[in-house]
């Protein structure tokens, strides 16, 4: 039987994932303290996707400063303490055959907010008093605080925590580096017009917005050498007049493969709270239109965004949208998704699915 492509190796740089499924990062917020520590959960959940088939894991959102946090109960890697339990993270990882990866972010002027708990789906929430905000400009988001504009002097300390918290993630093993430029937060504030009102060089024109992520990138592919892998994630289009369009992302993809950027995530929105138009696989011809872009280039592409069966991931390879996929809410129902995909996609025998050796004589029937 061909091995579905699903279920191909996907090789980046020198490293080979074992197949195409990635689990994108999904905030846990479930740190107790107020000091961005790894806990026991964090290396339990990560673990039970890998040994569950995931080729790659992106560890959820972690903040490259304090008052980066998305919320309180964020991971972080603004300082060297907390190396070791993401250490903990990329060993169990790797120990179940997966790629490990993580994404570093910065919320912006989205950040500080309490994190969404059961029964208040849909519930808005806004900044938790006293939170310093950060941002390209001083606009607030919908019921959000206003932030504090950032000057020169706080953007080049900014672009230091970033290449910090990715050198800290090279100690901690990280075979990835995902830089968040998605969702309404700083990295994608700056990129956007309906954020950056900016006048200066980090602002102004499409060149001028999408300045601070050259400059991340930059410093971020120095600071993790050449056998990292480094992956950025963006918001393809802002669902919004006078926002970014999937042309202006196209146009940043080129620059960015031209950067050194090994993969692209192309998620959407979060910039403003207007609805976005979701539906099976709404964000995958965004990730279509990137890997156009990028075609001739060593960049490759992730597509996610209600991706809830295997044939629908294995119709995105297969049509060329993207070079993998990436399955989050499912995979938080159900860790042992991709062996599940793998017998949906007709793969019978143990050594073709991408079953822990360990649990081989499970797959007998
Ligand atoms: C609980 C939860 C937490 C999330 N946290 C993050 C995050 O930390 N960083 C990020 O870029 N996206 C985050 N997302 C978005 C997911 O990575 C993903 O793009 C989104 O859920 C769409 O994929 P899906 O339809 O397969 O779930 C989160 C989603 C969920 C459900």
């Amino acid at each position: 039987m061909r091995t579905p492509n699903l279920l191909s190796p996907l090789t980046m740089r020198d490293l080979s994932a074992r197949n195409r499924l990635w689990l994108p990062p999904m905030c846990m917020y479930c740190v107790p303290g107020d000091d961005g520590a790894v806990t026991d959960w964090h290396v339990v959940h990560y673990a039970s996707r890998a040994v569950g088939g995931f080729g790659t894991l992106i560890v959820e959102a972690t903040a490259v400063t304090p008052e980066g946090r998305l919320s309180p109960n964020d991971l972080g890697l603004w300082e060297e303490s907390q190396v070791e339990g993401h250490h903990r993270i990329v060993d169990a990882v790797h120990a179940a055959g997966a790629l490990a990866g993580i994404q570093l972010g910065h919320g912006g002027r989205k950040a500080g907010t309490p994190p969404m708990r059961p029964r208040e789906k849909g519930a808005r929430t806004s900044t938790i008093e006293g939170w310093e905000l950060l941002a390209p400009s001083a606009v607030a988001y919908p019921e959000h605080a206003v932030p504090t504009e950032l000057d020169e002097t706080g953007i080049d300390h900014l672009v230091e925590a970033f290449t910090s918290a990715a050198r800290r993630a090279v100690e901690a093993g990280y075979d990835i580096v995902e830089l968040h430029g998605a969702h309404g937060y700083l990295i994608h504030e700056f990129l956007s017009p309906l954020s950056n009102f900016r006048t200066d060089s980090y602002g102004g024109s499409p060149q001028g917005r999408r300045r601070f992520l050259l400059r991340v990138v930059q410093a971020v592919r120095q600071a993790i050498g050449e056998e990292k892998v480094l992956d950025v994630r963006l918001s393809a289009t802002d669902w919004a007049d006078g926002g970014l369009t999937g042309q202006d992302t196209v146009e940043l993809a080129r620059q960015l493969a031209e950067a050194g950027v090994d993969i692209l995530h192309v998620s959407t929105g979060g910039n403003v709270p207007a609805q976005v138009p979701a539906g099976p696989g709404f964000q995958l011809p965004f990730a279509a239109q990137v890997k156009e872009a990028v075609a001739g280039t060593r960049t490759q592409v992730v597509g996610v965004g209600l991706v809830e069966t295997a044939a629908q991931a294995e119709q995105a390879l297969v049509t060329g949208q993207a070079d993998a996929v990436a399955v989050g809410r499912a995979a938080l129902r159900d860790p042992y998704l991709p062996l599940r995909w793998a017998a949906d996609l007709g793969v019978r025998s143990w050594q073709e699915a991408p079953w822990p050796i360990q649990y081989w004589r499970g797959t007998w029937h």
